[in-house]
This record gives structure tokens, sequence and C-alpha cells, in this order.
């Protein structure tokens, strides 16, 4: 199988070493996996110029060409899908299986967005007056810069520079410092395929500050995308406010995940286990709170119980794994902190807690708490790790406003039968995505994005493309 591996940052179709180089390790066993150029101010600056000089080519080629181009991306990611995967599950940990379904997942976007450039129309607008006609047509944004995170290295940057690209569009990108092999692997792989220059560049860097605020503050970089925790998104959103930057930005969630009591336990249960180990429960819409109605909870605790009994966590490139390490040991102390208020606070740990020290200090087990209450951190903060946090409420009402309590509306789920209280729940609940008696809710088909404080825009799906668009209306007179 061929190596995908890349260190240098990728400008204008060149790989650009640099002097200083830092480290990207193994989760799993620690070890040193590459040492990778550490980008700066300077070298995003000149990704952005890059961008700038590809873009009137790019946004001049049909809707056919650029469509042609992605999915001949899209295919060569398919391809190397085995190699992709395991980069992958070395640089972030999760299992190689998991890794691969990332793969596809974020080849799909590619995919589906080509599709979406040659379905992009505009609009006739009804006649004001017999001497004029109007409509609207839809452009490229122009330059785009976007940072993405490490717990989807693959998806969460095909889901922002396919639909760029699709538009007429060219990006910079600003991988993450934690897991940049799989963002430069695909950088090799555009460039395979003939995507040209300088329509996608990689500044990998630890100066996250720097490089972000040339990307924030730019004035040739029209639109920035942006997934990672809300507190970052609103000083960078402040940043884009200077140059008026189009912006959308996937922020962090605090899903509650709701059992109500006309619930198939069954059901209920294997959901949450979907969504909640999903990439160790690294993930923005992983089940934060589990809300169980008081007369069903303790059937559904006994159920998931000897469900996580059978959880098996070992590293990404065992066989039959469930999950593996935690990204690094800030995550675990994190999911510690968390836990200890709660217990300080009387929520009871029914088992799990722990390190799995046999396999390395960052396996965490699977951990279930009971005893809950939304005033503990653990229900105000997202756990990202493989913990479920349960609480109890009396009815659907109390169930409802606990569930929206809180400043996050990223994703939501609940598990319910009754057709009518899934109506009025589904319209109650304040989030961008819900799941009904579905844990995994997340397709290039959907739109995915949050409201309240969980961020702005949508990604995938039909809307996914109109970010990276502006809208031109147009106003033709002289008819007589
Ligand atoms: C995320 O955690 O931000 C992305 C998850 C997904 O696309 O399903």
């Amino acid at each position: 199988m061929r190596s995908l591996v890349q260190t240098n940052a990728f400008i204008d179709g060149h790989w650009i070493p640099t002097d200083k180089r830092f480290v990207v390790t193994n989760p799993a066993t620690g070890e040193t996996l590459a040492e990778v150029a550490d980008g700066d101010a300077a070298m995003a600056e000149r990704a952005v110029e890059a961008a700038h000089k590809a873009l009137s080519h790019w946004r001049e080629k049909t809707p056919k060409q650029r469509a042609d181009l992605l999915r001949r991306w899209y295919q060569s990611m398919l391809d190397n899908k085995q190699a992709l995967g395991e980069l992958m599950s070395a640089e972030q940990g999760k299992p190689i299986a998991e890794a691969i379904g990332e793969i596809e997942y974020g080849a799909s976007f590619v995919d589906w967005f080509a599709g979406e450039a040659e379905r992009c129309y505009g609009d006739i607008l009804p006649t004001v007056s017999n001497d004029k006609r109007s409509w609207i047509i839809k452009q490229p944004v122009g330059v785009c810069a976007a940072i993405t995170p490490w717990n989807f290295p693959n998806a969460m940057i095909t889901r922002k520079v396919a639909p760029a690209l699709a538009a007429g569009c060219t990006i910079v990108v600003k991988p993450p410092q934690l897991t940049p092999l799989s963002a430069l692997a695909l950088a090799q792989l555009a460039s395979e395929v003939g995507i040209p220059d300088g329509v996608i560049n990689f500044v990998p860097t630890t100066q996250a500050k720097e490089v972000g605020e040339v990307f924030t503050q730019h004035p040739r970089v029209k639109k920035f995308t942006f997934t990672g925790s809300t507190s970052v998104g609103k000083a960078l959103m402040e940043q884009c406010a200077q140059t008026m930057k189009k912006v959308s930005l996937e922020l962090g969630g605090n899903a509650p995940f709701i059992v109500f009591d006309d619930a198939d336990i069954e059901v209920a249960v294997r959901e949450l286990i979907a969504c909640k180990f999903r990439n160790a429960g690294q993930t923005c819409i992983s089940a934060n709170r589990v809300l169980v109605q008081e007369s069903v909870h303790d059937a559904f605790v006994e159920e998931l119980e000897k469900s996580l009994a059978t959880i098996k966590v070992a590293p990404g490139d065992a066989d039959e794994v469930d999950y593996g390490p935690l990204i690094n040991k800030d995550a675990i102390d994190k999911v510690e902190e968390l836990l200890k208020d709660a217990q300080q606070h009387g929520a009871k740990l029914v088992t799990g807690g722990k390190v799995l020290t046999e396999l390395g200090e960052l396996f965490y087990a699977p951990t279930l708490l009971t005893e809950v209450t939304q005033a503990m951190r653990i229900a105000q903060e997202e756990i990202f790790g493989p913990v479920i946090a349960v609480q109890t409420f009396t009815d659907e009402a109390q169930g409802i406003s606990r569930a929206n309590d809180t400043p996050f509306g990223l994703a939501g789920y609940f598990c319910a039968q009754d057709y009518t209280r899934i109506q009025r729940v589904s319209e109650q609940l304040e989030c961008g995505m819900l799941g009904i008696n579905a844990g995994a809710i997340s397709h290039a088909y959907n739109a995915f994005g949050g409201v309240k404080e969980s961020g702005i825009g949508r990604e995938g799906s039909r809307y996914g493309l109109a970010e990276y668009q502006e809208t031109k209306n147009i106003t033709l007179g002289g008819f007589a």
C-alpha cells in the first residue's frame, strides 16, 4: 500500500518546508509519527495570495469542469481509503474501521457538492414594471479560509473545501496541530487528480493565533469558516467583523438525549451507544446529557449497563474495537475533572470512571453516571469523552425545558413512540439537528449546524453550497 505521508505545507501546488517543525504523535502509543512544517503568519499570507491568484481561472471553469475534478478527487479518496484510514487512526486514535468510515463520509461531501455545483440555479423574479426584468445569479464569494478540528481530521475539511470549490471559490486551510497528516494527504490526492495549483492550500502550524489572524483579517479573504469551541468561534467572528467577511461557524454542543416513558428501551440504548461512543465521545453532536423519564429510569439504566459491559476499548489497529484512546492528556483531565465535580455534588458512579492503564494513559473506560443534576458542570460543559451522564425528569414539559436549558443548540435526540408527542417535542427542542429514535444523524445530504451559541450557517445538504456564494440581484431596464 502506498504511503500518503506528507509533512510540509502545501501552497500553490508546491510542498513548502520550514526549518521549525512540530511533532505529531500516535495517541495510542505516544510514538512520534512525523515532524511537520510549522507555518507562520507570513506563510499564511503567502497561501492567501496563492488562493487569490488561482481564483479567476477557477471561477471561470464551468460547473461541469469543477464537478469533474471534484469527482476525481472523491474517487481517489475511495481508492486510497485504507491508507488514509490507517493514517488517520494512527494520528487521531479512532479504530481503523471507523477511520475508513470517516474517509467514506468525508469523500461523500466531495461527491455531493460535485453534484450541487451542477445544480446551482438562480431565480427569475416577478416583473415589477413592464419596462424592466429582474433576476438573481449566484456567484462565488472569493477566497475562503478554514480552520478545522482534530476530531474528524478528514470530513471536517471536505465538508468545507468541497462546497467552496463547487461554488467556484479557492481556499486556504489551517488543519489541526494534532492531526495534520490526514489533511496533507488530502492535498496530495487533490494535486494528483489535477485540481489546479493554488485552488487548495494547507498551512499546518502550532501558531494558531497568528495564522488565524491572517485568515480572519486579510482583506483578500471573503469568507471564513471554523469548526471548534464556542469561545474561540466568538473571538474569530469578532476579528472577521473588521472586514465584514461572510462567516460560518460550527461550534460547541451540549446535546440532550431524552428517553420518554413511551420509548422502546432497546432502541434507546442502542442509539445512545452509537451516538455516545462514536470517536470515544469526542464528537460535537455526541449526547452530552441523557434525560430519562422517572418511570423508565431503572429499566433503561439496567439495559444500558449490560450494553456497556460489551464495549471493547483498545488501540485503533486492534480487531473489533469500539473506541480507542482519547486525543491527549488534557482530554483525560477534563473528563476526570467533570466526573469528580459530579460525584462531589451527589452523582453516582455506576460503572467505569477510570483510565485503563493496562492499555495506556489515554484509554478511558466506558463510564455511566446517574443522579446527575442540571447544575453540575458535567451537564453544563461538553464532556468530549466516553461518559454517559443520566438525569431524570417527571413529565414531557419538564423534559423539554431541561433539554433547552443551555446556551447551546447543536444536536438533540429523543426516543418516543407516540406520534403526537414526536411532533410536539420536535417542534419545541432548540437545536439545529434532531434525531428521533436515531443516534446517528450525519450525512452529506443533511444540513449540519446549530442554533443559539452553537454556531451560524449549515454544512452539507443543498444549504451548504450557499455558504460559499453571494446572491446578486440584477435589473435590466429599457423594455418597450
Ligand atoms: C463534529 O463533531 O463536529 C462532526 C460530527 C459529524 O459530522 O457527524
